[in-house]
């Protein structure tokens, strides 16, 4: 793996943040104002709210500093609380409190924002570092029981009276922490009065190939054909054991360093993107506000489909023609051309292998226990959630070869977590615990689910295709957004009227149901 090109996150070392692996809203460097200059405070938090329970092998009576930042400007007495659940990654110059929908909430119920930082991440972080004994307690059962009692006991500056239950607090959170806020809601229903879960991921499973659904369907078509075409061709010489072949085409790429096939098939999809980790701006990170989103994945599909590119690259389409029966692997060449130009500059060593560029077998890389969020996050993903990025199967179109499969992402977990002595991880992860809040029969009251027919999560989500149809009913709100990508409902504009269309519509229906709710919370 090649964390350091993702910015190497320490607990208690502050930094900018560069790239999340995925959430687009944090990537986010604009229009930050004087007001995101928030000043940080910090919430003692018990380290272990489950003293009794069997689940932990050692328990603790610590406490650990739980980071937060507050926006009082809106507030009038006797308002609600916006909790915004940040999930994985630190807070470090967060701009939610400024323009979004939290913003737009606060300026119309006279409430309160707060951005709260998960623990195990950023400076929230229990240990100085993050052995497999040191993250027994990064479980979701005590991240949300986190929220439960912050939302209780928590002071805000210059405010009384603000605690929940007697006063109205309201969740937010988006993908991962979207699914937290269901889960919150749906555990700790008195606490707080509503919560909105937009992209929220509350279906675990051990592997995700849909999350390249929605490109292979929306992104265009003449891109995705030639991708699709490529990979059949590569995994032809796979299946044939063509290592010959398969060293030409990795070469193709500058990349004949790269060892194993999967850490080639991985290198050559960051551009598309996945579940996990990568370097670059992906289909993910495209938004409806040109001035918050990267139309990378647009710079790459037109690279891939020039039509007036070099001659050189032309050429290089026929290169392994003699392998695949004579057949011209159309575009190969603009896309070799894209990664050597794009992709094999983000590892300036040139040590293509190693696990600090695009090699991920490098097991002491994996095994450092210097706390940091993809850490972190990779812990959460190998212990509950799962989503291993993985390819459409034989029979199905793919955007990635099938030489990446769960195994790929489960020996990076074990080489991450080895048994330590209160804790292991599981072989693979323990879904049921995802899934047991409710998985895609979900029903919270007062709990608002908001998707995008066009976010690559949207299948782990409470539209998911998998899951039944959903309709609207004032216990059970949900919408999902036509055309829309990961938490497009996050980053609003002042002028909500100038919205486009679905995202406008969204957003005042996501106002008029807090009205409802906080109108009920008081009635
Ligand atoms: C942000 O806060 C720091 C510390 O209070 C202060 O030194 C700095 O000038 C502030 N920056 C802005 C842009 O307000
Ligand atoms: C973390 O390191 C600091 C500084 O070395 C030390 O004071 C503190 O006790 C350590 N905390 C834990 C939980 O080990
Ligand atoms: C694939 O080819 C290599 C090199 O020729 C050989 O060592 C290996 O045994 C072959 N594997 C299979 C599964 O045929
Ligand atoms: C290729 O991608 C670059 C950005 O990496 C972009 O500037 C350029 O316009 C793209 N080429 C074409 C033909 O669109
Ligand atoms: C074609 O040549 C250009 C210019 O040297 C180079 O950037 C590009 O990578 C080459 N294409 C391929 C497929 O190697
Ligand atoms: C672990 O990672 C940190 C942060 O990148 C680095 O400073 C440290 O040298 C690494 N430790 C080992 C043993 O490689
Ligand atoms: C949802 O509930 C139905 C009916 O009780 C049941 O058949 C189904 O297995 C449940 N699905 C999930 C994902 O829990």
């Amino acid at each position: 793996m090649k964390l350091s090109l993702w910015t190497w996150l320490a607990c208690h070392v502050a930094s900018t943040f560069a790239l999340s692996p995925r959430h687009p809203a944090r990537n986010l460097k604009t229009r930050a104002t004087a007001a995101s200059n928030h000043t940080a405070y910090y919430f003692d938090q018990a380290i272990d709210h489950f003293p009794q329970s069997s689940r932990y092998a050692r328990h603790s009576n610590g406490k650990f500093k739980q980071r937060y930042f507050v926006e009082t400007s809106y507030y009038k007495a006797g308002g609600p609380v916006f909790l915004y659940l940040a999930g994985e990654g630190p807070i470090d110059g967060d701009t939610h409190l400024d323009v979004s929908l939290i913003t737009h909430l606060m300026e119309q119920f006279n409430g309160a924002g707060v951005v709260l930082e998960n623990r195990y991440y950023g400076t929230s972080c229990p240990f100085n570092s993050s052995t497999t004994d040191e993250l027994l307690y990064l479980t979701t059962e005590q991240v949300i029981a986190d929220f439960d009692v912050f939302a209780r006991k928590v002071t805000l500056p210059g405010l009384t009276d603000i605690n929940a239950p007697s006063m109205p607090w309201i969740l937010y959170g988006g993908s991962y922490p979207g699914a937290l806020s269901a889960f919150t809601k749906k555990t700790y229903g008195d606490t707080f009065a509503g919560a909105i879960s937009s992209s929220g991921v509350i279906h675990g499973q051990l592997e995700y190939p849909q999350w390249y659904d929605p490109i292979q369907l929306l992104a265009p078509q003449d891109c995705v054909a030639s991708i699709n075409d490529i990979v059949d061709n590569m995994d032809y010489l796979v299946k044939s054991n063509n290592t010959a072949a398969i060293q030409q085409l990795k070469e193709l790429f500058g990349l004949g360093a790269l060892k194993d096939i999967r850490d080639f098939a991985q290198t050559i999809a960051f551009p598309i993107g996945g579940p996990f980790v990568y370097p670059t701006y992906t289909w993910q990170e495209i938004n409806w506000d040109p001035t918050r989103g990267h139309i990378d994945f647009f710079d790459f599909c037109r690279n891939v489909t020039d039509g007036n590119a070099p001659a050189n690259n032309t050429e290089a389409d026929s290169a392994l023609a003699a392998n695949t029966k004579g057949q011209v692997w159309k575009n190969l060449g603009n896309y070799a051309a894209y990664i050597k130009r794009v992709v094999l500059p983000l590892c300036p060593s040139g040590d293509y292998n190693s696990g600090e560029c695009f090699g991920t077998q490098d097991t002491a890389h994996w095994a450092n226990t210097t706390s940091n969020y993809v850490r972190s996050y990779l812990y959460t993903t190998c212990t509950e959630f799962g989503a291993y990025q993985s390819a459409q199967p034989y029979g199905k179109k793919s955007l990635i070869s099938r030489v990446i499969d769960a195994e790929y992402t489960q020996e990076w977990c074990n080489k991450a977590f080895p048994a330590g002595q209160y804790n292991s991880i599981p072989a693979t992860p323990d879904l049921d615990i995802w899934n047991a809040y409710g998985d895609f029969n979900f029903t919270a009251e007062n709990l608002l689910f908001v998707d995008g027919t066009a976010d690559p999560w949207k299948d782990l989500c409470y539209h998911s295709d998998l899951a039944p149809q959903r309709y609207w009913s004032d216990a059970y709100p949900q919408h999902l957004i036509n055309g829309a990508g990961h938490v497009w409902d996050l980053r609003t504009l002042v002028d909500v009227s100038a919205e486009p269309q679905f995202i406008r519509e969204a957003t005042y229906l996501e106002l008029r149901t807090v009205e409802r709710w906080l109108k009920d919370f008081r009635a």
